[in-house]
């Protein structure tokens, strides 16, 4: 069961968890001297300056300071700029997941949260991670904008319709947290919520293997890639010809008409499905029909899945089942 116990902040649970915390203390901590120290000058002055006490001097002397002017814009400058900083670097570390990192799929829809392992395993609205492990969830909606916030990894990121958010953690303590959706998507907001579980990579791996299997990711892409006759273009003969090659596509440059380079990722290859048209890859015409509306989200990660297993060079060997490849 989840510790719901009163706490002030929740339980520390990732590797960004007490990184998190300590830049909140720091600015806990400058807020806090600040409102004191400027609290306790209006007491002490309006106390000193009392109407009736004829001891202080009231001339209205003014004396212009270069150190004092100096002074308060330096001091806050070294703050705002080592705030600036220290937040800017954490945000990046907690959006950059590290090489290697477990990743899993995410859906998220109108009141629900589906998850997918890579092996294929699929839960809803729970989602089981190894100990000690870097996991990168790759995230999308399927109809509003929903977000993604686990209080004791100190995750929280917007999962968007249309384009791929990513984001990493590493629990460092096993058991059952809350996950919750963090943005205001209709009726059943509040009900959309769930729990992570953190397992021992033993027993991870051991609730892998039990149950029910589904088809790995890659794997369903293959088939509907097939399916849905890519496989007549993208694989074989025509493939240099007519159509970019995908093999080892995933994770490189890609030259566009117009001399532009992309980078061959999730979001850019989703897009060449669903809208073939927005970038064309030099040398190509734009003769793609668009999948919008004939595939989910779902079929589409299925698909990227599989443009990206065609980066490794272990895929690359294993021939489309259309026979008519190389
Ligand atoms: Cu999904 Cu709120």
């Amino acid at each position: 069961m989840i510790d719901d116990g009163f706490r002030l902040l929740p339980e520390q649970a990732s590797t960004h968890a007490p990184r998190v915390d300590l830049l909140y203390f720091f600015l806990l901590g400058v807020a806090v001297f600040f409102t004191v120290l400027i609290a306790a000058l209006i007491v002490y002055l309006s106390i000193k300056y009392r109407r009736g006490n004829t001891n202080v001097d009231r001339t209205a002397s003014h004396h212009e300071s270069v150190l004092t002017e100096l002074a308060w814009m330096v001091v806050p400058l070294i703050l705002c700029v080592i705030i600036f900083t220290w937040s800017a670097a954490l945000f990046f570390s907690g959006y950059r997941p590290p090489a290697g990192a477990l990743e899993i799929r995410v859906v998220a829809k109108q009141w629900m949260w589906k998850f997918q392992h890579p092996d294929g395993k699929r839960e809803i609205n729970t989602l089981r991670v190894p100990l000690g492990q870097a996991v990168r969830l790759t995230m999308i909606s399927e109809d509003v904008i929903h977000s993604l916030f686990v209080p004791a990894f100190r995750v929280k990121r917007d999962v968007l319709p249309g384009s791929y958010a990513t984001c990493w953690f590493e629990a460092t303590r096993t058991g059952e947290f809350h996950l919750f959706c963090a943005e205001y998507c209709g009726t059943n907001h509040s009900r959309m919520i769930g729990r992570v579980i953190v397992l021992e990579p033993a027993d991870y791996q051991a609730w892998l293997a039990g149950g029910k299997t589904n088809e790995p990711p890659a794997e369903a892409g293959k088939r509907l890639f097939n399916e849905l006759r890519c496989v007549t273009c993208h694989v074989g003969e025509g493939a240099t010809s007519r159509c970019p090659p995908l093999v080892n596509l995933y994770g490189g440059q890609v030259r566009l008409v117009g001399g532009k380079t992309v980078k061959a990722d999730e979001g850019y290859l989703r897009e060449s499905i669903v809208r073939p048209a927005a970038k064309v890859v030099e040398g190509f015409q734009p003769i793609m029909p668009s999948f919008d509306g004939q595939v989910d989200e779902e079929q589409l990660i299925q698909l990227i899945a599989y443009i990206k297993s065609l980066a490794k060079p272990i895929a690359v060997a294993q021939p489309g089942e259309g026979g008519d490849h190389e």
